[in-house]
């Protein structure tokens, strides 16, 4: 197939075009590098041998959308483009209600005029608000998000259900990340937050590597094993492969479905930083500070869904991600600020 894939120089999105690529199908990155670096597309030519097309445009720029779209004229899309920082939407909610809905909107109705109604879009297990204790459950029904980002989530989640179930022919994926960390085993490619990271494994990685003094643990108090807040972490090559499994699968599934993409399994805090430090064979210093507001004390998948119907299951355990998460952040110690070819 030829998919078009919205936010493919980023993190996810970055490792699905490599699997993509490497199962045979084509590929037609839009990306605005707003964060995200040009780099990364050479990284993806150098692992596959295969440069796919680029379009560096804004998804809000509805022209110049429409033109690379047409240009394109994908057999499906997958749609990982968006603002993602927890803390920053809440500090702007216009901004990242604006930015995802809208570009989402630029998206479907470029698709609406196309007649191309396969869609794979990127969601986040923070739909699930606190509604369910873990196992998180597809089969829960009602959705919610403690912040804006996960709220546009929510919103998009229902927009895409509404418009299947009122039009024939949509076959929409509906996937439900949990943590995603770690690397391709080349080293070419990984997660390159900007500024601070907010995510748990990229800050461990910058302290690993001496970027920063120390990992700060946001409480130890919670109800959890080691008394640190556990999360299904998932390889970021098992998702980005899940990615591919839905895909393939979707021509056989009418309307809207969700699907988890997780390991069905959680670990701690201290179980990462511990994971981490095994891999990078160096300890990794670490404070307890206080909690941080809207953290819940424990996540992870039902994974029954994706194994029955998609057919795929994640393989790769924690110390793979910490191996390969290892193996990027020392090879790419400033991220692709480092390549020197640009
Ligand atoms: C993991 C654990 C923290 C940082 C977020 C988003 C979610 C999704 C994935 C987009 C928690 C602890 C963290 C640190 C710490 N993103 N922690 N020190 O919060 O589970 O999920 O990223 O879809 O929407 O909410 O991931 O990596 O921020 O936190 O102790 O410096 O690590 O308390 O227990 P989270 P995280």
């Amino acid at each position: 197939m030829h998919v078009l894939v919205t936010g493919g120089a980023g993190f996810i999105g970055s490792h699905t075009v490599v699997a993509l690529l490497e199962r045979g199908h084509d590929v037609t990155i839009v990306d605005d590098f707003e964060n995200s670096s040009p780099v990364v597309i050479d990284r993806i030519e150098q692992i596959t041998g295969i440069r796919p097309a680029l379009a560096e445009i804004d998804l809000l720029d509805e022209d110049a959308f429409e033109v690379a779209f047409a240009a394109a004229a994908p057999d499906a899309v997958i749609h990982f483009a968006g603002l993602k920082a927890v803390g920053e939407s809440s500090a702007d909610p216009l901004r990242y209600y604006a930015h995802n809905l809208g570009s989402t909107f630029s998206l479907l109705k470029a698709m609406k005029r196309h007649g191309t109604q396969t869609l794979v879009f990127s969601s986040s297990a923070t739909v699930y608000g606190d509604l369910q204790e873990p196992p998180y459950t597809e089969e829960g029904g009602r959705l919610d998000a403690t912040n804006p980002y996960g709220m546009t989530k929510v919103m998009l989640e229902r927009i895409l259900s509404d418009i299947a179930a009122a039009e024939p022919g949509w076959h929409i994926a509906l996937l439900r990340y949990f943590n995603p960390i770690g690397g391709h085993e080349s080293g070419l490619i990984g997660e390159d937050p900007s500024g601070i990271p907010n995510n748990l494994a990229p800050y461990v990685l910058q302290v690993s590597i001496g970027r920063r003094p120390h990992v700060n643990i946001f409480g130890d108090d919670y109800p959890t094993a080691d008394g640190t807040g556990e999360r299904d972490y998932i390889h970021v090559v098992d998702l980005a492969q899940g990615h591919v499994a839905a895909l393939e699968r979707l021509a056989e599934v009418d309307g809207a479905r969700a699907w988890n993409l997780g390991t069905g399994h959680g670990t701690s805090v201290k179980q990462l930083i511990a994971a981490f430090e095994s891999a990078a064979g160096r300890t990794i210093p670490s404070v307890v500070v206080p909690r941080r507001d809207g953290d819940l004390p424990r996540s992870w998948a039902d994974t029954t869904r994706a194994e029955a119907e998609l057919g795929w299951k994640a393989t790769r355990d924690i110390a793979d991600m910490a191996r390969d998460g290892w193996r990027w952040q020392q090879r790419n110690p400033n991220g692709f600020a480092d390549d020197r070819t640009r």
